[in-house]
């Protein structure tokens, strides 16, 4: 398929750096699933056109408006994990081209979204909708948000909300009125000496769920929070992704605490009917052409932006 517009993930810095270590060896340079093997084209998120089809696909489908779902499942079911990532195990589409399995494009031609704002989904989108569902945050909750300004927790922001939930946002202090914008409750700056206070005071009898991408000494400062039965759901370490914390604080209260990694093929799908219906509302927070992507990816370690860094190709 052709590529229009592709945007950027920490994913892709971390993959390049090698930043996830190995089991016993936090330290180790790998990709999320181990070895990378080179030469390797990054780019998870990508929106653009079917330029051509394999045997056995429908020809109809040449020109057809598609968003790409960037994962490789274990297997073929609808629950599978993901096993891999384009721009890591595969191809990905910081490129003119990229090849896609048939079932990974997408249609939605019917989308009133810009590319910009489909490029801007899956990865992230899909990172939130896979967190969402995993720890069954529903109408009603009232859910910690970490590193709520950036893509995968700006998206959570608005998916919960959307959801009915409560949220409170954490961030840096300065970006706490494009949090509230895109549907927090409340903001807490990430660097007050009073956090878990502040938090405390917003939701008293506890809160139902921390959606987290931060880890690091948070952990040990908010799983408190969380009233019995409630849920810590994890898919990202930018704080720090090894940690201590007081276990008692865990199983005394039967808190579950649950990995995400990215999305399943239904998660996908779910954010796919929004797209098309264009229930969500993705954030631009700035535009880089390709042959720019080591300024976008250098301006997305500065974190200065909120929403998600958009990489235009065609
Ligand atoms: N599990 C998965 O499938 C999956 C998929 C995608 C991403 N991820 C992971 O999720 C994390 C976020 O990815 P992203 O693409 O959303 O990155 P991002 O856009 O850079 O967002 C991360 C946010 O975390 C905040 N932050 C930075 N340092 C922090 C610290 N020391 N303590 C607390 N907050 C801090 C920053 O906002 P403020 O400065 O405003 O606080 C930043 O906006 C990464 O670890 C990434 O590898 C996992």
């Amino acid at each position: 398929m052709q590529v229009r517009v592709a945007a950027v993930n920490n994913t892709d810095i971390w993959t390049r750096e090698g930043a996830y270590g190995l089991p016993g060896d936090p330290n180790a340079k790998a990709g999320w699933r181990g070895p990378i093997r080179f030469p390797r084209v990054q780019g998870g998120d990508i929106a653009g056109v079917i330029a051509e089809v394999g045997s056995g696909i429908d020809t109809d489908r040449v020109g057809q408006r598609v968003v790409v779902d960037p994962a490789l499942y274990r297997d073929d079911t609808r629950d599978a994990p993901p096993v891999g990532l384009l721009g890591s195990e595969a191809d990905g589409g910081f490129a003119e081209f990229v090849t896609v399995n048939a079932e990974q494009a997408h249609d939605v031609t019917e989308s009133p979204l810009s590319d910009e704002q489909l490029a801007a989904l899956p990865v992230a989108y899909g990172t939130a909708t896979g967190m969402l569902e995993r720890a069954a945050i529903t109408a009603g909750d009232t859910v910690v948000v970490t590193g709520a300004s950036g893509g995968v927790g700006l998206a959570l922001v608005q998916l919960a909300a959307a959801r009915g939930v409560k949220v409170i946002a954490v961030s840096s202090g300065g970006k706490a009125a494009e949090v509230l914008a895109a549907g927090a409750s409340h903001a807490v700056d990430r660097n007050a000496e009073d956090l878990a206070e502040q938090i405390d005071r917003y939701s008293p009898g506890g809160v139902d769920a921390v959606a987290d991408v931060a880890g690091g000494p948070l952990i040990a400062q908010l799983m408190p929070l969380i009233h019995d039965d409630g849920r810590w759901v994890i898919a990202g370490a930018v704080a720090g992704p090894v940690v201590d914390f007081d276990l008692r604080r865990l199983y005394l209260h039967n808190i579950s605490l649950i990995g995400s990694s990215m999305h399943t093929r239904d998660h996908f799908v779910t954010l796919v009917e929004a797209a098309r219906s264009g229930t969500v509302h993705p954030v631009i927070a700035a535009r880089y052409p390709l042959d720019d992507l080591a300024t976008a990816q250098d301006q997305f370690t500065r974190s200065r932006h909120v929403g998600k860094l958009i990489v235009t190709v065609g």
